[in-house]
């Protein structure tokens, strides 16, 4: 039985970078046949380390649900459901936290870097950290173990967690015996991970740069008309290898479209051409979705209904787990 697993956060506005660096590679991996069982699941518990807003914390849930059904992920092969709604996996993340040094949360990226940070700006080392956020990696491994997790698809920022995740598994096998829990490994997600933004870099919230993926056709076209370019007239013969709208092109054109650009690069295009190309090739990409995900926004009892149904079929994984890592652990 091979399981692959991931957890995704709920974020506010979900732009082109976040679909082709994490959700269409993670659509493709559940439908490999490489796996016999995959878990995805809204990392809600994760994001209330920050959120203070129940009312837009809803709405973010919501919309990262409809964007990974809208895109395609098949919910009845996948088990979609939503971290929270499965209590097991607090009881879990409790048994491991009475498993894990503390001086390994010390060392855990996201929490040394907050460190860091207040102390460059001179203040107490533990402002703003809260114990969610401290105890962050524990949480996540008991996701990852509570599902008997082989594969963990993730971005480079989260190997760190995955190795936390891992050597809590062999310390407990150590105390408990093999097989207690079963050892993870993470899956380095390569391929289009790197997605350029409005003014070249890497597309990314921080930066401002980003295409969002949701909104109207109108708006779509306006932030894609936002594309940084040099001042070289219509008439002047481009590069179609280094230029930011090609490789966004590249990334949602069929091959005979993208060769088809590139002569028209050669041969000179205005900008203004070129990014209408760009935007058609991406709205004709976001179409369909676009009213898929209108439709569930509109109706989110249907997603309800959906995560509800991932919620089932993940608690009787998680209760198999539970019984056996309480009974190892406790005796009970
Ligand atoms: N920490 C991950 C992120 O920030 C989300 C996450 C939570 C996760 N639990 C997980 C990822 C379990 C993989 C496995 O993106």
């Amino acid at each position: 039985m091979k399981t692959v697993l991931t957890g995704i956060k709920p974020t506010g506005d979900v732009h082109l970078g976040n679909l082709l660096g994490a959700i269409r590679p993670a659509i493709e991996m559940s439908e490999s046949t490489d796996y016999d069982r995959s878990l995805y699941f809204i990392a809600d518990a994760h994001a209330l380390t920050s959120v203070r807003d129940p009312k837009a914390f809803k709405q973010y849930v919501y919309e990262i649900a409809a964007t990974w059904i809208a895109l395609g992920l098949d919910t009845r092969k996948s088990v979609f459901f939503k971290q929270s709604d499965v209590k097991e996996v607090f009881e879990l993340s409790w048994l491991l936290n009475c498993m894990t040094p503390k001086g390994d949360m010390n060392r855990a990226h996201s929490y040394k870097d907050r460190v860091q940070k207040n102390e460059e700006e001179k203040r107490d080392p533990d402002h703003g950290v809260n114990m969610g956020l401290y105890s962050y990696p524990v949480l996540m491994a008991a996701d990852i173990l509570l599902y008997d997790t082989n594969f963990v698809p993730v971005g480079k920022d989260q190997i760190q967690h995955v190795e936390i995740a891992r050597s809590i598994a062999q310390r407990c096998n150590e105390y408990f015996g093999e097989g207690t829990l079963i050892e993870p490994q993470e899956v380095i997600q390569q391929s289009g991970s790197y997605v350029p933004g409005l003014d070249g870099r890497k597309m990314s919230k921080s930066y401002g740069n980003v295409i969002p993926l949701w909104g109207t056709e109108k708006k779509l076209r306006k932030t894609i008309m936002k594309i940084t370019t040099d001042s070289s007239p219509p008439e002047a013969p481009k590069d179609p290898d280094n230029c930011t709208i090609m490789e966004l092109y590249r990334l949602f054109a069929s091959s005979e479209q993208v060769s088809e650009l590139e002569e028209r690069y050669r041969a000179g295009i205005g900008w203004g051409h070129a990014k209408e190309a760009l935007y058609i090739a991406v709205n004709e990409y976001l179409r369909l979705p676009r009213e898929k995900f209108n439709h569930l926004m509109s109706n989110t009892h249907e997603i309800d209904q959906i995560l509800e149904d991932g919620a089932q079929r993940a608690r009787m994984v998680a209760k198999d787990t539970m019984s056996r890592v309480r009974s190892r652990m406790t005796g009970f």
